[in-house]
């Protein structure tokens, strides 16, 4: 564990690029003032950082940031290119540009070229997994359909197209339980994360029966392997060693909607990463929070830590997802200076069959319209 305990205000990097030279980089970095980012980090990536956003601007690619990024490579896109899977999927959708550099896990740049199929989207590493999209396929989805005749199926956007085409609605952290309640009928599918669907079936008690994977069927779904390493003893040992006592105004512990149940109800609040980021940002703005932790992937909270230098953070460095941490500065440069030369991009280019796409758009889009 290490304590961030930020102290200057930062702005974030400001992106605009015209005529950007090396110098004009490196002072964005130090201005950042980032607590984890040290004088050898940008020493030794300025260059690389520099080079990108010139071949960024003069390609006018469109580059979305998952909140798990590593600091450098989430500066590289514009606060409103910055988000969670909804955020995300929400830009992907309306978005003109012709390129688009998905800095995430291909699962989420799926759902990006379902959305904007002309475009061509790329992905830094195309064997980035993800524990709970590579368990579970379409014939996961068709098999819990035969156990449950007639309930809609609602999948996690964490899977890939594949399983989404035979599904009637997509959800993710942000907005699950909004779009279950407003499903027809008492009963709903959920897949394939199984402590989410623990979690939802809580948030849900007495108004719709929640359905998933392993709950009385021997059907299989999966879980998020970074969110569960966090457990109740964990949560309990950092509400005491960090000093954040529950109900505490000005001290919260936060936890993500993948982690297990016992967790989520220990934590002070849950939610998406944007929603977690947004309550943080609340808190700071309302009577001021003081210290944070939160149950999640760790670069979300490096992240935080540069957008609310006065809070004090504590993060586990070693909940680290090694799909999303394939994403660097060096793989991105690559596609870039691949597109620069008018190179062959099948390398990083996501491309999926016309039906699969037919298929998977009508789940995504039902989520949207239901998220406006
Ligand atoms: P969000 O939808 O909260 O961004 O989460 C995505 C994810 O992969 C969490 O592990
Ligand atoms: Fe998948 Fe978990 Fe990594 Fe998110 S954090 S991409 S759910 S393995």
């Amino acid at each position: 564990m290490k304590s961030t305990e930020g102290t200057r205000h930062t702005e974030g990097a400001t992106n605009g690029t015209t005529d950007l030279t090396l110098e004009d980089v490196k002072q964005e970095l130090y201005n950042r003032h980032h607590p984890s980012l040290t004088f050898l980090d940008i020493e030794a990536h300025a260059k690389a950082i520099h080079r990108i956003r010139t071949l960024k601007q003069k390609h006018d690619v469109v580059m979305l940031g998952h909140n798990y990024m590593e600091p450098l490579v989430f500066g590289l896109s514009e606060k409103s290119e910055q988000g969670d899977s909804l955020g995300l999927s929400m830009y992907a959708a309306k978005t003109e540009a012709e390129y688009l550099i998905f800095n995430g896990v291909p699962f989420m740049a799926e759902t990006a070229k379902i959305l904007s199929p002309d475009k061509t989207v790329l992905v830094a590493d195309k064997t980035a997994g993800c524990s709970l999209a590579d368990n579970f396929g379409a014939e996961d989805v068709k098999a819990m359909k035969e156990l449950y005749p007639g309930a809609p199926v609602m999948i996690y956007v964490n899977s890939y197209a594949d399983a989404k085409a035979e599904s009637d609605i997509c959800c993710t952290s942000a907005n699950a339980a909004h779009i279950a309640k407003s499903l027809p009928g008492d009963t709903v599918i959920f897949v394939p994360d199984i402590f989410f669907a623990q979690n939802l079936e809580e948030e849900l008690k007495g108004e719709k029966r929640v359905v998933y994977p392993g709950k009385d069927n021997t059907a299989r779904g999966a879980v998020c392997e970074v969110h569960e390493r966090f457990t109740l003893a964990d949560l309990v040992a950092i509400r005491e060693s960090f000093e954040i006592p529950k109900g505490h105004s000005l001290r919260k512990l936060y936890a993500h909607w993948e982690c297990r149940p016992d967790v989520l109800k220990e934590a002070d609040f849950y939610g998406s990463t944007s929603q977690i980021m947004k309550d943080i940002a609340e808190s700071v703005a309302g009577d001021g929070l003081e210290r944070a932790f939160v149950a999640s992937e760790c670069e979300l909270t490096s992240n935080l830590a540069q957008e609310f230098p006065a809070v004090q953070f504590w993060t586990a460095c070693s909940v680290r997802c090694t799909h999303m941490a394939k994403v660097s500065l060096g793989k991105i440069a690559t596609i870039l200076e691949a597109l620069d030369q008018g190179a062959d991009l099948g390398e990083f280019e996501v491309t999926l069959d016309a039906a699969v796409i037919d298929n998977a758009r009508a789940p995504i889009e039902r989520m949207l319209e239901m998220s406006q």
